[in-house]
C-alpha cells in the first residue's frame, strides 16, 4: 500500500489495524497535511442501507467540534476501497502508554476529566460513541488527549442498534465475536451492549468507568478466557476494587469508578458533566495532597461483612424474626395458661409450618431452577450435587449465559441463609462426555432421546 494514492491522499506508512480496518498516515496532497486513512474491509460497505446509516452517523459524529475529538474529514471511495480520513493524531494511544508505565494517578486523572468532557459534549449533540476503549483514545506528544472513531462503530453496530430488535442485535454481536471482530471491544462492553439491548449514551459511561479502571490500575475489570466469558463478567460479576490492586489510589476515584460500572443504567451516573465534576474533585484532592484514605466506615466493611450473620441473607433474616417471634408468643402463652399445651396448640402449628418452609427452601429452589431451565430448548443436562449446578447445553449463544445465571441469580436471592448455589455451563460434549456426566453426578433433568 505504500506510496499508493487513494483520491488525493498519498499512503506513506501502516499505522495498526484494528477491528474495522487499517489505518495509514498519508499526506493529502491538496491541503498538505498529515492525516490518518481507515481502509474499511469490503464487507462492511456492502451492504447500501447499512453504508448510508453508517456516512449519516459519521458526518454528524464529525459536526462535534471539541478539542480531544479527532476530526473525521470525510467518508471516500477509490474504486474498490471506500476509506475514512481523519485527523492524524501525532502520539500514543492510552493502551499504549498504560503498557509502557507511563500513566501516573495525575495523568490518569486528567484524561479522564478531558474525555469525559469530549463525550458529555458529543452526548449532548446526541451522539453516542458506543466503542470507547484505551485503543480509541490517544495523547499527544504534548499531553492533549483524542478521542478516535466516533460515529464508526455504527458500521459494526454491535449492540444498541436502533432499528433492530434484541435478538437480531443478539445475533449479530455473536456473530461478530465468534469472527473476532469485536475481540478488542468486548472487555469495554456495557451489560446492555452485551446483551443486545439498546445502548444510549449511559453505556458509553459504562465503558469510560472500564478505562479510568484500567487507566488507574492497568488491568481490566472484567475480563476472561473467552470472549463469552468477559461478557458474562461484565452482566455479573462484581470488579476487583482498584485500592486493592495498587497503592495510594484515592478512594473518590472508586466511588466514581464504581458508579459509571454500575449494572443497571438507571444507577450509573446519568451525564458525564456529573462524573467530570468528580473527577475535578479527585484532581484537586491529588494537587493538594490531602489525605485520601478511604473513610472510617468503608474501612469497616469487609471486617462487617466477615462476620458470620452475612450467612443470612436479608430474607432469611426476616424469616428468623418471624420464627423466633412465633416461638416468643408461644413461650407467652403457655406460661400465662399456667403450662396449659392445648391453648397453644395454634402457635405450634403454626410453627412446624414455618419451619417446614424453611428447611425445604433450598431444595425447592433446585426444583424451581431445574424447570425453568429444562424449558430452554438448547438445555441438554441438568445435574446437581453440593450446591453445584452443572448444565450441559447444546449450540450455546452469549443470550443461553446470560439467561442460566439470571435464573440461578432470582432463585438464590430466595434463598433464606447459606451459601450460594454454582453453575458451571459446559457446551457441546460429545455423547460420550454426556454418558459419564449423566452417570457421574446427580442428574436432575436429561433431554429425552440421549
Ligand atoms: N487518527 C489516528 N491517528 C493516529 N493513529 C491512529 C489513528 N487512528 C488509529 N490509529 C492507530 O491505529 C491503530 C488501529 O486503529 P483502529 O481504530 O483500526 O483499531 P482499534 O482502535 O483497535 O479498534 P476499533 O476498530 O474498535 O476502533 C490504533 O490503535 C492507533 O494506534
Ligand atoms: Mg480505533
Amino acid at each position: 500500500m505504500n506510496g499508493k494514492t487513494l483520491a488525493q491522499y498519498q499512503i506513506v506508512e501502516k499505522i495498526g489495524s484494528g477491528g474495522m480496518g487499517t489505518v495509514y498516515r498519508a499526506r493529502d496532497t491538496r491541503l498538505d497535511r498529515d492525516v490518518a486513512i481507515k481502509v474499511l474491509p469490503a464487507e462492511l460497505t456492502r451492504d447500501p442501507g447499512r453504508r448510508t446509516r453508517f456516512v449519516q452517523e459519521a458526518k454528524s459524529a464529525s459536526a462535534v467540534n471539541h478539542p480531544a475529538i479527532a476530526p473525521i474529514y470525510e467518508i471516500g471511495e477509490d474504486g474498490e476501497d471506500t476509506f475514512i480520513a481523519m485527523e492524524f493524531v501525532d502520539g500514543s494511544t492510552v493502551r499504549q502508554l498504560i503498557q509502557r508505565d507511563e500513566l501516573d494517578i495525575g495523568a490518569a486523572v486528567e484524561i479522564g476529566i478531558q474525555v469525559g468532557d469530549a463525550l458529555a459534549s458529543a452526548h449532548r449533540a446526541g451522539i453516542v460513541h458506543r466503542d470507547i476503549k484505551s485503543d480509541n483514545i490517544m495523547v499527544t506528544r504534548d499531553g492533549h488527549p483524542k478521542v478516535l472513531d466516533f460515529g464508526l462503530a455504527k458500521l459494526v453496530d454491535h449492540g444498541g442498534g436502533d432499528e433492530d430488535d434484541t435478538i437480531m442485535a443478539d445475533q449479530k454481536t455473536m456473530a461478530m465475536t465468534q469472527a473476532g471482530m469485536v475481540m478488542g471491544t468486548v472487555a469495554y462492553m456495557s451489560p446492555e451492549q452485551a446483551r443486545g439491548l439498546p445502548a444510549d449514551q449511559r453505556s458509553d459511561i459504562f465503558s469510560f468507568g472500564i478505562v479510568l479502571y484500567e487507566m488507574a490500575t492497568g488491568q481490566l475489570p472484567f475480563h476472561g478466557d473467552s470472549a463469552l466469558d468477559t461478557m458474562h463478567a461484565i452482566a455479573f460479576d462484581k470488579s476487583v476494587p482498584i485500592a486493592t490492586m495498587r497503592e495510594g489510589l484515592p478512594y473518590a476515584l472508586q466511588r466514581i469508578i464504581d458508579h459509571c460500572m454500575e449494572k443497571v443504567p438507571d444507577k450509573r451516573y446519568q451525564t458525564l458533566d456529573e462524573t467530570i465534576d468528580d473527577l475535578r474533585k479527585v484532581k484537586r484532592q491529588l494537587d493538594s495532597g490531602a489525605s485520601m484514605s478511604m473513610p472510617f466506615l468503608e474501612r469497616w466493611r469487609p471486617a462487617r461483612d466477615g462476620l458470620k450473620l452475612g450467612e443470612l441473607s436479608t430474607r432469611g433474616a426476616i424469616v428468623a424474626v418471624a420464627w423466633t417471634l412465633i416461638l416468643g408468643s408461644l413461650l407467652i402463652t403457655v406460661l400465662s395458661n399456667g403450662g396449659n399445651l392445648w391453648g397453644a396448640l395454634p402457635f405450634i402449628l403454626i410453627g412446624l409450618m414455618v419451619f417446614g418452609h424453611f428447611r425445604r427452601r433450598r431444595r425447592s429452589m433446585v426444583d424451581r431452577f431445574v424447570n425453568k431451565t429444562k424449558k430452554m430448548k438448547e438445555v441438554q443436562l441438568i445435574s446437581w450435587e453440593e450446591d453445584h449446578f452443572v448444565v450441559v447445553v447444546e449450540g450455546a449463544v452469549a443470550r443461553s449465559y446470560l439467561k442460566l445465571n439470571a435464573t440461578l441469580e432470582g432463585v438464590n436471592d430466595k434463598l433464606y441463609s447459606g451459601r450460594a448455589m454454582e453453575l458451571e455451563v459446559r457446551e457441546n460434549l460429545s455423547a460420550a462426555e454426556l454418558r459419564e456426566l449423566a452417570v457421574g453426578s446427580k442428574v436432575r433433568y436429561l433431554r429425552k432421546g440421549l
